[in-house]
């Protein structure tokens, strides 16, 4: 077993209840395990069930690969099989999933679908992203600045695009290691502002305001899985958004790019950025990989 555990929530939904010990304990388990190329017996016999709603790329293939080289094995439902609330109600499927398996990651279209699994489920549940937030993207978009500068502590993240779920994870756990935010929506799309007031940030209409002496720039696609209906709209609405070579020249000098991908190019970013000098883009999908691994073996070991 590698590190000690401190107070471990049950689940992983959201922010809510870790403090900055708990953030800071996951990332330097992380940062272990990503050095070590760590693999192990942790889990073994353990099985992860993912429970997703939406596609997925890296979500799905961290927490599978993670659960192998943990030595358990995770199970892959999508929603074609599973019908999560039309072939069988949430509280059902949670205590089916309870009698199989150790865990569950949930990848879901309503954030009340998490917290409903979390509720009826007696094993932990993972939020593998909602509606409302993103909490794996959010320790890998950590280590991956902490790679990048060292640490957290008076750091500038400029985020310009959409007040979305990868954005309000960022905001919640920004404040827990002193990481100072700055957020550019166009109007109507901003985040909720109270995580905005908690997290101290700025909060600006302007893209080139928030860039200008950066440390990084973050963006995401500006239609998330489940808002394609309105994506002429925004395409309208977030014009003078997109992250691209010009905007990165605002940063300070070795500032980087951040995306969490899929990136919709031509739209919140271009190729130049994303496979320019500033990305990290690749070290933020591989974060990935690592911080799954922490959050299983805290919250399954
Ligand atoms: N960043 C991220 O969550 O990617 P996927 O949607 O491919 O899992
Ligand atoms: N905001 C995006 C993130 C994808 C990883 C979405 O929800 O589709």
């Amino acid at each position: 077993m590698v590190g000690d555990a401190l107070t471990r929530p049950k689940d992983l939904l959201d922010f809510t209840f870790y403090g900055k010990r708990e953030v800071e304990d996951l990332l330097a388990l992380a940062e272990t395990l990503k050095r070590e190329r760590y693999r192990g017996e942790d889990l073994k016999g353990k099985v992860l069930a993912l429970l997703f709603e939406k596609p997925s790329l890296r979500t799905r293939t961290t927490l599978e690969v993670a659960m192998l080289h943990l030595g358990g094995h995770a199970v892959y439902l999508d929603q074609k099989q599973v019908g999560i609330g039309e072939r069988e109600p949430v509280r059902d499927i949670a205590k089916n999933l309870e009698r199989f398996v150790e865990g569950i990651a949930a990848r879901v279209y309503r954030h009340e679908t998490v917290e409903e699994l979390a509720r009826h489920a007696r094993i932990p549940v993972i939020n593998a992203l909602s509606d409302r937030a993103h909490p794996l993207q959010a320790l890998a978009d950590l280590l991956t600045l902490k790679e990048a500068f060292g640490g957290w502590e008076g750091l500038e993240v400029a985020w310009v695009g959409d007040g979305n779920n990868v954005l309000n994870s960022l905001l919640e756990v920004a404040p827990l290691v002193g990481l100072r935010v700055r957020v550019a929506t166009p109007r109507g799309y901003e985040p909720d502002p109270a995580l905005v007031q908690k997290a101290g940030a700025l909060f600006t209409h302007s893209p080139q305001e928030a860039a200008l002496g950066a440390h990084a720039l973050y963006t995401d696609v500006w239609t998330s899985m489940g808002q394609e209906a309105e994506r002429e709209r925004r395409l309208q609405d977030f014009n003078g958004f997109q992250v691209n070579g010009e905007l990165l020249r605002l940063l300070r000098p070795e500032g980087i790019f951040l995306h969490c991908l899929p990136a919709h190019y031509g739209e919140e970013t271009t190729e130049e950025a994303v496979h320019g000098p500033r990305s990290r883009v690749f070290d933020q999908a591989e974060n990935r990989l690592h911080t799954a691994k922490a959050v299983l073996l805290r919250l399954l070991s």
